[in-house]
């Protein structure tokens, strides 16, 4: 028996490919009440029948998440969500244009909704997002219940977006890890909020606000800072953390600092002499030589935590441009640099 109650232990989980076999192993799991790591195509999400408290429950202890942070709640279409949340008409349009995909609606929850209260930290909205990703999409139909799934991560560090990255963080505390490769996008999705009068991007992701704009007619605001009553509980937390400090906007690199660079180096100095292609693979990562945006979102999480190492003091990391999904891979490396703050 695995103890998913006791702290994150060292020790290797049940890892398995997936295949329509694991894929039915997996849905039995958590039908009865279990721990497993899944694939989305944003990052591998911690996953647990949405419906049964004591299993949510579960997540917040393996994550060591505040358990004021509302969870996900991810269903294999916009139906098997009919029962947990009203859609507008406008929320109707936006679901069907972008989902499956990588876009979080936080929507009015119904008084009949048996989604766990724990799952929604008692918010009268939920968090809900049909995934773009075979193995999901299979596996949420396979369990026929909503799945809560947060990253598979510990609270407050780097998301997993390979199935090692999970067993890293979070080892036997969970019962399962179903294995699929490296998730396509590399960052969580979009939460856009639809509970109030107007649309509001609480967390930036791939669909970025003008795309939303462009199918609903109407302007859709980013409100990401952090502020004393943030409508997102998540925009509080310490998140993204590295062990070591990040350095924003390197215009070089300092010999004892690591490299996470973006487009062309041929100007990226080493203080004191010499050039970054000196440095050997294990200092320097290059999230898109090409300067493409969507490589490097996809490369982001994967190259921080190989980067960040203690014997270097810093991981300098090179301006990214502030458009399309640049917009939120900035937002989680300032959350870095917050969270080496505090
Ligand atoms: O891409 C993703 O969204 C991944 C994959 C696994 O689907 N999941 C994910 O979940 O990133 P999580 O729990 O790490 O992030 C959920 C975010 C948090 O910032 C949380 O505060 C916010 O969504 N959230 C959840 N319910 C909310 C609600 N009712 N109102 C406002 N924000 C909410
Ligand atoms: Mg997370």
């Amino acid at each position: 028996m695995i103890e998913t109650d006791a702290a994150p232990k060292k020790t290797t989980p049940y890892v398995a490919v997936a295949s329509p076999e694991t894929i039915q192993q997996a849905a039995r799991l958590l039908q009865a009440g279990k721990l497993v790591a899944i694939p989305t195509e944003t990052v591998y999400g911690l996953a647990a029948n949405a419906r049964d408290g004591m299993a949510v429950a579960r997540i917040f202890s393996a994550k060591q998440r505040p358990q004021f942070n509302p969870l996900i709640i991810h269903a294999a279409d916009k139906n098997a969500l009919q029962d947990d949340v009203v859609f507008s008409e406008e929320a109707d349009v936006i679901a069907q244009h972008f989902w499956p995909g990588p876009l979080t609606l936080i929507l009015p929850r119904k008084n009949t909704s048996t989604i766990s209260d724990l799952a929604s930290a008692g918010l009268p909205t939920l968090a809900v997002r049909v995934p773009d990703h075979p193995v999901a999409q299979q596996l949420l139909r396979a369990c026929v219940v909503p799945l809560a799934a947060p990253s598979a991560n510990r609270s407050g560090t780097v998301s997993p977006t390979a199935p090692h990255h999970v067993i890293e963080s979070l080892g036997s505390a969970v019962d399962m890890v179903l294995a699929a490769g490296s998730c396509r996008i590399g960052l969580e999705s979009t939460v856009l909020d639809l509970s109030g009068h107007t649309p509001i991007i609480l967390r930036a992701g791939a669909i970025t606000a003008e795309d939303i704009e462009s199918v609903i007619g109407r302007a859709v605001s980013y409100e990401l800072t952090p502020s004393d009553a943030p409508k997102s509980p998540g925009q509080l937390l310490r998140h993204y953390a590295t062990s070591i400090p990040v350095r924003l906007n390197a215009v070089d690199v300092a010999p004892d600092e690591a490299l996470l660079s973006f487009g062309s180096t041929r100007f990226m100095g080493i203080k004191g002499g010499g050039h970054v292609k000196s440095f050997s693979a294990d200092q320097h990562k290059n999230l898109s030589e090409q300067g493409d945006l969507c490589e490097a979102a996809a490369n982001l999480f994967g190259y921080l935590r190989a980067l960040d190492q203690p014997h270097y003091k810093a991981i300098a990391i090179m301006n990214i441009p502030e458009t399309g999904i640049g917009i939120a891979i900035n937002e989680r490396l300032k959350r870095a640099a917050a969270s080496n703050e505090n």
